[in-house]
């Protein structure tokens, strides 16, 4: 037996078993309804087995639709990169397990959504209230644009703010919601501004989010009625910034997980130069393609920031992995082939460039226009994920996070996927944490991804080197990742939450 027929052998026994065989993959013999293919002989150096997926299904096997328990922030062991991939990889599969209350837990009253109180605070930042989610079918969405050049912005309505345009001329809606203890913990800032001293017990917290027992258990105390815990207080605090199409938009919606979600109404003028938002939320069937996980966890006060997308929404350029034939890092060129949410053509592009910008009407998010810049129409750019796994393309450097990430990946949604589980079709592009520290910058003892961008969220955000974003200036590579915006000064963690700041009321 020669120890080539050996390799090829494992890597069949490979290929089968996974979903994203390293070529299309067929549904019903129809379409291509995996357009992001992973090569197939990586080393298995961060893959969960069946012991591991059994603990997060609760003790039971994977089942379809089957509930997954979150992470445990608290007991949080920060050892190995894998550890951060693995506590978002569990937390994305938490938050989208549907329960009777709810189609997904993050939709569900155990989270709140942010919204615009349509006012602004004294430094003209919008404010936002936290409302528990009553009603699992009015999830509240915006018109957020894709990010704005500057840091200090704090809120919609600001320059240069792009937007996200698909193939069949829509734009994309973003939602922004937080978990129980997230809440209750604005709440407790809120009732603090009158109240000098309330943080004496845990000293921290006035200026952190939890990474303790303690510190969950005095946010428990001062929160709910004695004797009472939060149903999931081990996952501390947790944000979320969710991106949707609207299903219609999406080749297989079956393959997505949707929602009735209120969006703002858009009106199209006829040469499409401009489209009006008429200030009036509507209903309407949206499919998830992105979202952004981020939550405290033991020795990390700055969060753990990690970001999930759907596999058919954009391809990625050449990455290197450590595969199971080679010593050396082995080059993935990912294919283009496949009906893809953001894309269309043969070519991934070098850059993403904008065609329509979004200025918000006063605090509002419903209300505006979305413009096409320059003299053009509102058209349709093809994306890509221009920093794969949230590293330098063609870096050997990133092989090893990238085979964690690969290796990760393919456990989870290989099980997933032989359960016929809608979450089979999402995985985890990256996730960036620091060493411990607030990070004061994007380059501040940074770990993990550090060109970290989701495609739906950070579309416009993505600075490989040497490519000019127009009308940004940039020519050259920036250190852009999650904290160039959610950074903060060395001695305030809440800084690195945009929204925490800035809310206004919590509502139960
Ligand atoms: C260019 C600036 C910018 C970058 C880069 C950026 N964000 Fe944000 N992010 C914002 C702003 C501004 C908000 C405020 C809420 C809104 O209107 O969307 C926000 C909101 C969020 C929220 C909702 C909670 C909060 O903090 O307010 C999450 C979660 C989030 N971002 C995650 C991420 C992740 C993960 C990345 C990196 C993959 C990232 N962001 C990159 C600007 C940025």
């Amino acid at each position: 037996m020669t120890p080539i027929s050996n390799l090829t052998r494992r890597a069949a026994a490979l290929a089968t078993l996974a979903l994203c065989a390293a070529g299309p993959v067929f549904a019903g013999g129809h379409a291509n309804t995996h357009e992001t293919l992973f090569p197939q002989d990586f080393k298995n150096t961060c893959g969960v087995d069946a012991a591991t997926l059994q603990d997060w299904f609760g003790g039971v096997a994977p089942s379809q639709n089957g509930f997954v328990v979150p992470a445990n922030s608290v007991t949080f062991d920060d050892s190995t990169n894998c550890n951060f991939y693995k506590w978002g990889a569990q937390m994305f599969l938490w938050l989208t397990s549907p329960t009777n209350q709810g189609p997904v837990i993050f939709n569900s009253p155990v989270f709140f959504d942010a919204t615009y109180t349509g006012e602004l605070d004294d430094e003209g930042f919008a404010t936002f209230n936290l409302t528990r989610n009553a009603n699992p079918d009015d999830l509240p969405t915006s018109l957020r644009s894709v990010k704005s050049e500057d840091p200090a912005i704090d809120e919609i309505g600001q320059a240069d703010s792009y937007v996200l345009v698909t193939p069949k001329n829509d734009t994309a809606y973003f939602g922004v919601h937080v978990n129980d203890v997230y809440a209750a913990f604005a709440q407790m800032h809120l009732d603090a501004k009158s109240q000098p001293g309330y943080f004496d017990e845990a000293p921290l917290l006035a200026t952190n989010f939890p990474t303790t027992q303690s510190e969950l258990d005095f946010i428990t105390t001062q929160s709910l009625p004695a004797g009472e815990s939060f149903p999931d207080g081990d996952a501390l605090t947790m944000e979320l910034k969710t991106a949707w199409v609207a299903a219609s938009d999406v080749e297989h919606p079956e393959n997505y997980i949707t929602i009735t979600g209120m969006v703002p109404e858009i009106e199209k003028n006829a040469d499409n130069t401009q489209w009006s938002l008429t200030g009036t939320p509507e209903p309407k069937e949206l499919a998830l393609v992105g979202m952004h996980v981020v939550g405290s966890a033991k020795g990390h006060p700055e969060m753990i920031w990690a970001s999930f997308e759907h596999v058919s929404n954009a391809p990625d350029l050449p990455y290197y992995y450590q595969s199971t034939s080679a010593p050396a890092p082995t080059l993935f060129t990912p294919g283009t082939d496949g009906d893809w949410t953001l894309f269309t053509g043969d070519t991934v592009p070098a850059t993403v460039v904008p065609t329509a910008q979004y200025k918000a009407a006063d605090g509002s998010s419903t209300g505006g226009a979305i413009n096409a810049l320059g003299n053009d129409t509102i058209e349709f750019v093809p994306v890509a994920r221009l920093n794969p796994w949230g590293f330098k393309p063609q870096s050997t450097s990133a092989a090893d996070d990238a085979t964690d990430l690969l290796s990760l990946n393919n456990t989870v949604m290989t099980a997933l996927a032989a359960q016929d589980d809608v979450r089979a079709y999402y995985y985890q592009i990256g996730s960036i944490w620091t060493g411990g520290n607030i990070p004061t910058s994007a380059t501040d003892n940074i770990k993990g991804g550090d060109r970290l961008a989701n495609t739906t969220m950070e579309t416009f955000h993505q600075f490989p080197d040497g490519n000019t974003i127009p009308g940004a200036g940039k020519n050259a590579f920036q250190a852009q990742n999650c904290f160039f915006c959610h950074s903060s000064s060395a001695d305030n963690g809440l800084g690195t939450s945009h929204v925490f700041g800035d809310v206004a009321n919590v509502s139960d």
